[in-house]
């Protein structure tokens, strides 16, 4: 939970904060990303950008904040998992990510909620992978569920960066899962980023100095550590969290 709340907000960090060109690339079928941002869903053309790299070019929208673009969705992406194993071509997504990073230093996407083979694709694409993880024991192993896809891949394999999402402070259980991943970057539960879905905002447009926009940013920043290191070669191959 929280994932495009997450994608939307770090996409912001990377165009506000880090002056990136960014492409917040919205593979969610219900369009929440493209939603958060402001723009409200047209059309019925998400689905043919994966015929060729120049229609996905042309698809991109620009938001109302500098240096921020869009690749928006729309219902017909409901059918992108089954024509993508149709056609059988594994790497579809990873080609047009590569042309799209022409215009595009950094391209954030927001992954469907089920991990089929559009969220395969993803995590054959990306170079880091962000999971926001709820503090409870149920979702770490949705973490083991990433890890172990991204090492099944052939290829490289992507650094992972688990967040803890969604974290209530006033609770044990919460605590304690923070305790134990001391390491891991946290997301408080906050409701200046519940608010993001009614103003339809990223949280650093409208609260910049709250302490939520500062999480957002560390894990940006935390993202952009993972990306020097993986291109430098140092990343450790993605690793199962200790348990105890
Ligand atoms: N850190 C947070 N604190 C409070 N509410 C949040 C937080 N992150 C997300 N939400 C809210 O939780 C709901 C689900 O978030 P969303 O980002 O759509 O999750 P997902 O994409 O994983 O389904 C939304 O109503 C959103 O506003
Ligand atoms: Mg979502």
């Amino acid at each position: 939970m929280g994932k495009t709340t997450l994608a939307a907000n770090l996409a912001w960090s990377a165009a506000t904060v880090s002056s990136r060109r960014t492409l917040l690339w919205d593979l969610d079928p219900s369009g929440g990303a493209g939603f958060l941002l402001g723009i409200d869903r047209a059309g019925d053309k998400a689905l043919r950008i994966f015929d060729d790299e120049e229609k996905a070019a042309r698809a991109v929208v620009p938001t109302s904040y500098a240096r921020l673009s869009l690749l928006p969705s729309d219902e017909s992406l409901r059918e992108l998992d089954q024509r993508l194993t149709r056609i059988g071509k594994r790497k579809r997504l990873l080609k047009l990510a590569r042309a799209l990073s022409a215009e595009h230093e950094r391209i954030i996407l927001d992954c469907p909620p089920v991990l089929g083979e559009v969220g395969a694709q993803i995590l054959r694409a990306a170079d880091v992978v962000v999971v926001p993880l709820p503090p409870s024991p149920l979702s770490l192993r949705a973490l083991d569920t990433v890890t172990d896809t991204v090492r099944d891949g052939d290829g490289r394999t992507p650094v992972i960066v688990p967040v803890l999402s969604m974290l209530d402070a006033r609770r044990s259980l919460h605590r304690a899962t923070r305790d134990e991943h001391p390491d891991w970057p946290v997301i408080p539960f906050a409701s200046v980023l519940e608010q993001c879905a009614v103003r339809r905002q990223p949280v650093g447009a409208f609260a910049r100095h709250a302490p939520a926009a500062q999480a957002v940013n560390r894990v940006w920043v935390g993202v952009e550590r993972a990306l020097a290191d993986s291109r430098n070669g140092v990343a450790a191959p993605a690793r199962r969290p200790a348990r105890s």
